[in-house]
């Protein structure tokens, strides 16, 4: 039997949600009864205490250097495969700027943006725009500006999560933001498994907005197919993204499993907003529903993802 370690938990502010995702990704390859599953709820003090044996790892952590490649490269020193992408890629999608940077050089697209600091007097871009901090969060710090009034508010929300420039705060773009033009219209996410894109889920949020609130307090977003959408022109969209969401995933570099942002205007531009290389696995998180909407179980997506794993060679 192979022995496989989910690591959950961790210290970052997704702590509550990596300990739901990983236990149901624990107790789902274990009801398949080919595996011997150890939960670890990881802290930086015992990732060199993994248990002898160990086949492979699931990562089922959120945030923080468990996706931005600190658990993958240690993984790594120690030739032991684990899911989803590996240290280069975690990097450079956990990181809004980079993947801007790396997106638009293989011209994927991605919303136009600019940079702001703390004593930029107004929007470098038209408005409205999004004002986030540059490293990935979960909506933290993020506001839409649509007068100039808001933008001293917004910009300081987000420099709040990024840092002030010089302080001690372990962000990489301390007093930096990013500044993105705001993308009118409708909101999707593409699960990629192996280089394969699975169902395109449409998002909708009330009020057009996918923040903090509707992520996680709300029970009022919906997550339908979009081929399951009556109007025939969807059709189109739905290869559209399936396409885009394999050209985002290979030009970052991605391996394993990730999971696609987009937006998408009126006129029908696609715009990514961003890669999630450790994406959520509680009961309601994408990637399972749409790997099931393949025809698989829960299990049989935990089984699928796992299957995936490497190091980097
Ligand atoms: N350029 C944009 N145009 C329109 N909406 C945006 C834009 N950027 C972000 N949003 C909204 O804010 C949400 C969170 O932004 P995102 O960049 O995905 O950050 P996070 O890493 O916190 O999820 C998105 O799901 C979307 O609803
Ligand atoms: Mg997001």
């Amino acid at each position: 039997m192979k022995k496989i370690a989910v690591l959950m938990g961790g210290k970052s502010s997704e702590r509550e949600v990596s300990l739901n995702s990983g236990a149901n990704i624990a107790e789902a390859l274990a009801s398949l009864g080919k595996y011997e599953v150890v939960p670890i709820d990881l802290t930086e003090e015992n990732l060199n205490q993994l248990p002898e044996g160990v086949d492979a790892v699931y990562i089922a952590l959120h945030g923080g250097w468990g996706e931005n490649g600190g658990v993958q490269a240690a993984l790594n020193a120690r030739k032991i495969p684990y899911t989803g992408p590996g240290v280069k890629a975690s990097q450079i999608a956990m990181d809004k700027l980079k993947t801007k940077l790396v997106l638009e050089m293989k011209n994927v697209p991605t919303a136009k943006w600019d940079l702001a600091h703390p004593d930029t007097p107004k929007s470098p871009l038209p408005l409205p725009v999004v004002v986030k901090p540059p490293s990935d969060g979960s909506s933290v710090g993020i506001s839409k500006v649509s007068t100039d009034d808001q933008w001293a508010g917004a910009l300081a929300a987000a420099l709040a999560v990024t840092g002030e420039p010089g302080s001690a705060a372990g962000e990489t773009h301390r007093g930096t933001v990013l500044v993105e033009e705001f993308i009118p219209g409708r909101e999707f996410t593409v699960a990629v498994v192996d280089g394969q894109a699975w169902p395109v889920i449409e998002i909708v949020a009330k009020g057009g907005w996918y923040g903090y609130k509707e992520k996680y307090t709300s029970n009022e977003t919906r997550y339908p197919f979009l081929a399951d959408s009556a109007d025939p022109k969807d059709a189109e969209l739905e290869q559209k993204l399936l396409k885009l969401a394999v050209d985002a995933y290979t030009a970052v570099g991605c391996r394993g499993v990730t999971r696609v942002d987009f937006r998408v205007s009126p006129l029908g531009h696609c715009y990514v907003l961003e890669l999630n290389t450790s994406p959520g696995f509680t009961s309601h998180s994408l990637v399972p529903k749409s790997g099931m909407k393949t025809g698989l179980t829960f299990a049989g997506v935990c089984d699928r993802i796992l299957a995936s794993a490497d190091y980097d060679r």
